[in-house]
């Protein structure tokens, strides 16, 4: 089948390339974003594969229908960029892929949570000048603390094992339970308690409409003084002012980052020689508290791997006409 991908780097193009030599695709990278100006590009492909920030939306969908495409293969987990309804209407079929490496980015988790706590990017740094003064890198034990997780499926359950093995306590909450949760160790509650009783907060949940700016000013408001807060789930969870509000009454005294609401226009991007335009982006990174990574959580050599195998496994099941299992419907 010939697929086009949009928005892909040298790192994709060197793991699906590889991968595909047991599957035999026509592959065709585009460094462009899918969007409705690029959407024509896909012209002779079956299907095309998109990443996070790909606007899917309808319009978009109608471009590729009309281009002939018939499936959209989202190289991530994540799916909320995608008009589904549009997509269903156009007879589209989409599939993503549900879980890659729940591992790394519940290890790139704990290096926010480790890096925030004991400041070893700033001791990095001081080390290098020469600098071996403690002041201002003061942490706390983690052993004893109690981890708020919100969101309890793949990535959020690989977190909460890590963080029993640090000696945490783990709180969750979640729309549903599973008897995982208790086998871990988790004690699973509502949202209330979760925030009231906190050290850390971490979320894990999907970008929907209910969890929508989840984290707001009445949110930050029930957390605990000093709370430490860290998302690596999907930037528009949090509503980035009030946390700013948070960081700047020093409710919040940690926040960890690796997705932002409006990163589609900066991340995966070099703008080191560019004016960065986003003032409230800028203002986080004006904090010292404040650990920012431009969406790597996934990025290990391992979670590569897998998400091309099972993208290029997807688009075959696709050709062959077999059940999508990785199907996402509206
Ligand atoms: P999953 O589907 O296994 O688990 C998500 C959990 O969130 C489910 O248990 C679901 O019931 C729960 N949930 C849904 N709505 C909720 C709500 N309103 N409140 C609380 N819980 C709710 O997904 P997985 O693999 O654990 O991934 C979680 C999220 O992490 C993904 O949706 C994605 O947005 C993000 N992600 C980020 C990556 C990164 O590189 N930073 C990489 C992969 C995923």
């Amino acid at each position: 089948m010939t697929v086009t991908f949009f928005n892909s780097k040298q790192y994709d193009q060197q793991s699906f390339t590889e991968v595909n030599d047991q599957f035999g695709h026509e592959l065709r990278f585009l460094a462009v974003p899918l969007n409705a100006q690029t959407a024509m590009l896909a012209k002779g492909a079956q299907a095309v594969c998109v990443f996070v920030n790909d606007r899917v939306d309808a319009e978009v969908l109608e471009q590729l229908a009309e281009a002939g495409v018939e499936l959209l293969a989202l190289r991530c987990a994540g799916y909320n960029n995608v008009d589904l309804k549009a997509a269903a209407a156009l007879g589209l079929q989409v599939v993503r892929v549900p879980a890659y490496s729940p591992y790394a980015v519940a290890e790139h988790t704990l290096a926010l949570i480790l890096t925030l706590n004991r400041k070893t990017h700033r001791a990095y740094n001081r080390v290098r000048e020469g600098n071996f003064a403690l002041t201002g890198l003061l942490g706390f034990d983690l052993h004893g603390r109690t981890v708020g997780l919100i969101g309890l499926g793949t990535i959020g359950l690989a977190t909460a094992r890590i963080l029993k093995g640090f000696g945490c306590r783990v709180l969750g909450f979640d729309i549903q339970n599973s008897p995982e949760v208790e086998e871990i160790g988790v004690e699973f509650t509502d949202l209330d308690s979760l925030y009231a009783q906190s050290d850390i907060i971490s979320l894990h949940c999907p970008l929907t409409p209910e969890t929508h700016h989840l984290i707001n000013n009445d949110a930050v408001a029930k957390m605990k003084d000093g709370v430490m807060l860290i998302n690596t789930s999907r930037g528009a969870i949090i509503d980035t002012k009030a946390v700013i509000k948070g960081l700047k009454s020093e409710k919040i005294k940690y926040l960890g980052l690796d997705v932002y609401e409006e990163e589609g226009d900066l991340f995966f991007e070099d703008y080191s020689n560019k004016v960065i335009q986003d003032d409230v982006f800028m203002r986080l990174l004006s904090f010292n508290n404040v650990l920012i990574t431009g969406h790597q959580a996934f990025f290990t050599a391992d979670a590569m791997h897998n998400i091309a195998q099972i993208t290029l496994q997807n688009i075959t099941d696709f050709a062959e006409k077999k059940e999508l299992a990785n199907a996402v419907h509206a």
